[in-house]
This record gives structure tokens, sequence and C-alpha cells, in this order.
């Protein structure tokens, strides 16, 4: 419930981010550190292309549900490059 109240007040987009780094935290940062690290490397010009190419190649990297894979792809090429 309170998880619940958080994400509506979170806003849709912040939700969104939240879950995508929770399905970080539990489906990648066993192996790799950091989120912001980890898109640093990405391939691709447009954060788009990016995360078509993360899209793919998680097809064969992880076993994951294809929403989630979709999410984290999106999330982590949307990360800002510093
Ligand atoms: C069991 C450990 C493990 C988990 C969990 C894991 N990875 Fe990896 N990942 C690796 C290893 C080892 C490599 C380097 C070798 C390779 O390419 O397979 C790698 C490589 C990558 C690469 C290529 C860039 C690079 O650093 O070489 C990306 C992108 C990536 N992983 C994303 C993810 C994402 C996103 C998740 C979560 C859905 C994830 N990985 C979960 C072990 C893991």
């Amino acid at each position: 419930m309170v998880k619940l109240l958080t994400l509506i007040g979170a806003g849709l987009i912040l939700a969104g981010q939240a879950a995508a780094q929770e399905a970080y935290d539990r489906h990648c940062a066993k192996c790799h550190a950091s989120a912001d690290r980890l898109a640093r490397k990405l391939e691709g010009a447009t954060p788009k292309e990016k995360a078509a190419k993360l899209d793919q190649f998680l097809e064969s990297h992880r076993k994951l549900d294809p929403d989630v894979r979709a999410k984290l792809a999106e999330f982590l090429a949307g990360l800002p490059r510093p």
C-alpha cells in the first residue's frame, strides 16, 4: 500500500524510472556495479538507438520478461552522460 501511494505520488515518469531502477537492482546489480557506468558503455547515437540495441542484446544476455527488458533498456539508454 505504501509502495502504491509512493508510485502515484511520484507521477508516471518518475514511477517508471523507479520501477526500472528496481528492476536493475534485482536483475543486473549483482554483476554490474552501477547503472550509470553500464549506461556509458551503450552503443548507439540516440537514446532510441541505444535502447533498441540493448533490448536486442539483453534477449540473449539475461532471461527477462519482455516488458521488464524493454523498461530497463529505455531506462539505461535515457540516463544522462556525464
Ligand atoms: C550473472 C552476471 C550478470 C548479470 C546478472 C547481468 N550481467 Fe550484463 N554482463 C555480464 C558479463 C560477465 C558481461 C561481459 C561479457 C559479456 O558480454 O557477456 C556483461 C556484459 C553486459 C553488457 C555489455 C557491456 C559490457 O559491460 O561489456 C551490457 C550492456 C550488460 N551486460 C547489461 C546487463 C543488464 C541490463 C543486466 C540486467 C538485466 C545484466 N547485464 C545482468 C554479467 C552479468
